[in-house]
């Protein structure tokens, strides 16, 4: 029988969890024993590494000319960029594709055979992004059951935990190594139903550590009266691996001491706090407006929970207090429930038949609803009557923040007589504003509906748009009249 994973791809830190053969999460670990694999990428002595032997090519690999391995790559996903590996070039999904294929096999050397994966992805990742991250599942010759957003499956384990209120409203506070989502959720038992998700898609520990060694380069300046490039400070022993580690135990310790070219620089944990005071007022505005999306007042909540390694900072932990009024809830291992929280969705997705009678048990007591995580809507013409001319608009029909599965329709009209085509554009786009620029928008679907000739203006245009439970958005465009239809389907999950 095979196993049923999920897999929590991250831009620091990846991991797999198991749904066991009892029905619970565990965490699946690599042949070090190590349950978290840093998500770096190498090529050393011709053969390609991946993980903790990959870390250290990269920190090595800091300010040389030449690269030998790469990492942080996760935010380019769904980009053009590619990144430069001995002779090679690599795109962000072939990257991801060596993380998922080690991940892949040493998840079959420990549990055996696996069932198609549920992987995870920050809630506010693009249509383009989740495309690139199903690309990298296949090139990795892995089959992809599901996608869930990380602080959704966050929220599935701690209701899974037992250890929320029985019913209760919960703000999940995600800050990994790159990328910050907030997501207001409703608890009942082992339900989890999102109402609202924002986030910030490129705000992470990756952020922290840079600050971190701009404060080290002006103390190292300060104390030598010697001015030192970013580019020579990374290969001169202040590499962002080092500075990793000096962050870490500053969310301990109220000082620390870093060692480099013969020197001994103090940092104190509110000169680091400072440096990325910046970033915390961006979360604590992005918190604001999830709450607003909610349409809740912080005091309307039973408790924040945490995921992400960034959310040991005691600066961020102080972010939640100020923004919610409460302490975040500290109940689980921050590194581990997205993990953890994605093996469940795998079991509670899978077909049951093939499940175990307490797999069967534990999966059907588990329930997720979540929401459209962006605004999705067609191009269309408005009339500007001052100008007497018309003005293309983005024209939203699904919203953000929409229960899913849901379905809209708009009903639009022909501009011209004698109209015979309608462009038929499937728009995505963060801004629900109506005179939001098209220009700006990012067009994930287009096709085109032919009209009878000898018309006059103002038929009506039908467009409904249906988005199913599998992130599938079902786009029929119909001339009422005529009753001409064209269909078009994105899954949002593959993209075209
Ligand atoms: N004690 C700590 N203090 C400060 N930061 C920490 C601590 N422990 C871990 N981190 C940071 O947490 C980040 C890793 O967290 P996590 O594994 O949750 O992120 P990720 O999954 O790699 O990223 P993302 O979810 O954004 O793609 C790193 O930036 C790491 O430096
Ligand atoms: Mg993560």
């Amino acid at each position: 029988m095979s196993s049923v994973v999920g897999i929590d791809l991250g831009t620091t830190y990846s991991a797999v969890a198991q749904f066991d053969e009892f029905g619970r999460p565990v965490m699946v670990p690599d042949q070090d024993g190590k349950y978290l694999l840093p998500s770096c990428v190498a090529l050393i002595h011709g053969e390609w590494r991946v993980g903790s032997d990959a870390r250290g090519q990269w920190a090595a690999d800091h300010g040389m000319e030449q690269k030998s391995s790469a990492a942080r790559f996760k935010r380019e996903m769904g980009t053009s960029r590619d990144y430069p590996i001995a002779e090679h070039r690599l795109t962000p999904v072939e990257l991801s594709s060596h993380l998922l294929r080690y991940l892949a096999d040493y998840t079959r050397k420990s549990v055996g055979p696996i069932a198609p994966v549920v992987i995870t992805v920050p809630a506010n990742f693009s249509n383009e992004a989740r495309q690139a991250t199903m690309n990298a599942a296949k090139d990795a010759g892995l089959e992809v059951a599901n996608i869930i957003n990380e602080p959704t499956a966050a929220a599935l384990y701690y209701a899974y935990s037992g250890k929320l209120n029985e019913a209760g409203t919960y703000a999940v506070f995600d800050l990994g190594g790159g990328t910050f989502d907030i997501t207001i959720a409703r608890f009942d038992g082992k339900s989890v139903n999102v109402i609202w998700s924002d986030g910030i898609a490129r705000l992470g520990g990756v952020d922290f550590d840079e600050a971190l060694q701009m404060v080290l380069k002006e103390k190292y300046e300060t104390l030598t009266g010697e001015e030192i490039s970013i580019q020579s400070m990374n290969h001169e022993g202040f590499d962002l691996g080092r500075i990793q580690d000096m962050k870490h135990s500053l969310s301990r310790r109220d000082k620390v001491s870093f060692f480099a070219r013969g020197q001994v620089i103090e940092v104190t944990r509110k000169e680091f706090e400072d440096s990325i005071s910046n970033f915390v007022t961006q979360i604590q505005l992005c918190c604001e407006n999830a709450l607003d999306g909610a349409e809740l007042e912080a005091v309307q909540l039973d408790g924040v929970i945490l995921a992400g390694g960034s959310t040991r900072i005691p600066a961020v932990q102080q972010c939640v207090e100020d923004v919610f009024g409460c302490e975040p809830l500290s109940i689980a291992n921050v590194d581990e429930v997205v993990a953890l929280g994605a093996a469940l969705y795998a079991g509670h997705r899978s077909d049951q038949d093939v499940l175990t009678k307490l797999q069967q048990v534990s999966a059907a007591e588990l329930s997720v609803q979540d929401v459209a995580n962006k605004n999705f809507g067609t191009k269309a013409l408005s009339w500007d009557a001052e100008l007497e001319k018309p003005f293309a608009i983005n024209s939203i029909i699904i919203r953000k923040g929409t229960r899913i599965p849901c379905s809209m329709t708009e009903s639009y009209t022909t501009v011209s007589d004698d109209q015979t085509t309608v462009d038929c554009s499937i728009t995505e786009c963060d801004h629900a504003e109506l005179d939001y620029d098209p220009k700006f928008v990012r067009i994930i679907g287009q096709t085109n509906l032919k009209l009878p000739p000898g018309r006059p203006a103002g038929q009506e245009i039908r467009v409904t748009y249906e988005y199913d439970i599998n992130q599938i958005m079902h786009c029929h465009f119909e001339d009422v009249e005529s009753g001409e239809k064209n269909e078009i389907t994105v899954d949002l999950m593959k993209g075209l």
